[in-house]
């Protein structure tokens, strides 16, 4: 039987500590705001930004919530980020992604002051990530750190491996995992005998969007097994990208879905919103 990695109470307690230096910072006159810009018309994507409008009143952030229609030009939706990088009450912004068709990510991306980038997806910050030297760590990646830390798991010297290469999920993983001394082993659609590396694993963490993707005869006994997955079921039920049922009487500690990772990711973003409004604190 393993130990559910409750993520919505380490959530809860991060959030409580954000929320006091929150009103702390607020006695010299700054308070943290975040930008949240969605375009067109993604339910999921509704979904993803009205929690984080939540997130922010919870804490006691400013934000302000752009939903613009799906047919904005790049033009349009640059000077409202170049508006939004010269607001002061502004120290976090960040374009829901995925865009539109029409629009670059990486353009509208890298539009973004690297100062209010708190997603953490701009070539500056994710160099910055590269060589240890962060300013911000992208949300889901810091969201798993900290639940492991917060229940006494080291990645030191254990054989960490991530099923997924995604830039907002599955590479930056791997690098915190190395960062803090795991042998770690990145696994995609090409990866040949992934059966024999996931068996091999002491901790697992899968982001690759498939449904019930990794079962119990795929882990080792004892493995320490995150699911970042979110996906609908015919029936609109929620699931992960792990097979709960067969992985959880293997190991020794697992993520659900629902109550997880998702509740950390939300949490990490209010975390660097903090971070960069402290740092514009300093600099007054
Ligand atoms: N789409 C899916 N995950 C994310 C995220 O963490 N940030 C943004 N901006 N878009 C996303």
């Amino acid at each position: 039987m393993a130990e559910i990695l409750n993520g919505k109470e380490v959530a809860a307690k991060l959030r409580k500590r954000i929320a006091a230096e929150c009103e702390e910072l607020k006695k010299t006159g700054i308070q943290p705001g975040l930008a949240v810009i969605l375009v067109g018309n993604n339910p999921a994507s509704q979904v993803y930004v009205r929690n984080k409008k939540r997130g922010c009143e919870e804490v006691g952030f400013y934000s302000e919530s752009y939903e613009l229609p799906e047919d904005t030009t790049e033009k349009e939706l640059l000077e409202l980020i170049d508006r939004l990088n010269h607001d002061d009450k502004i120290h976090g912004i960040l374009t829901q992604l995925p865009l539109p068709g029409h629009l670059s990510d990486k353009t509208v991306i890298d539009a973004i002051s690297p100062e209010k980038d708190v997603d953490a997806f701009s070539e500056r910050n994710v160099g910055k990530i590269m060589i240890g030297d962060h300013d911000f760590l992208p949300c889901t990646p810091a969201g798993i750190m900290a639940i492991l830390k917060e229940y006494g798991i080291s990645c030191d010297g254990k054989k960490c491996v991530v099923i997924g290469r995604s830039n907002i999920v599955g590479k930056p993983m791997a690098m915190l995992m190395l960062h803090d001394n795991g042998t770690v082993t990145v696994c995609h659609s090409h990866t040949k005998n992934l059966k024999e590396i996931t068996r091999d694993a002491d901790i697992i963490v899968v982001a690759i969007g498939k449904a019930d993707f990794l079962t119990g005869d795929m882990i080792k006994e004892g493995a320490v097994v995150i699911d970042v997955g979110m996906n609908r079921r015919g029936d609109g039920k929620l699931t992960g990208d792990v097979d709960f049922a067969s992985c959880e009487p293997k190991c020794s500690y697992i993520t659900p879905v629902p109550g997880g990772v998702g509740p950390m990711t939300i949490t990490m973003l209010l975390q660097n919103t903090l971070t960069s409004a402290k740092k514009h604190a300093e600099k007054q």
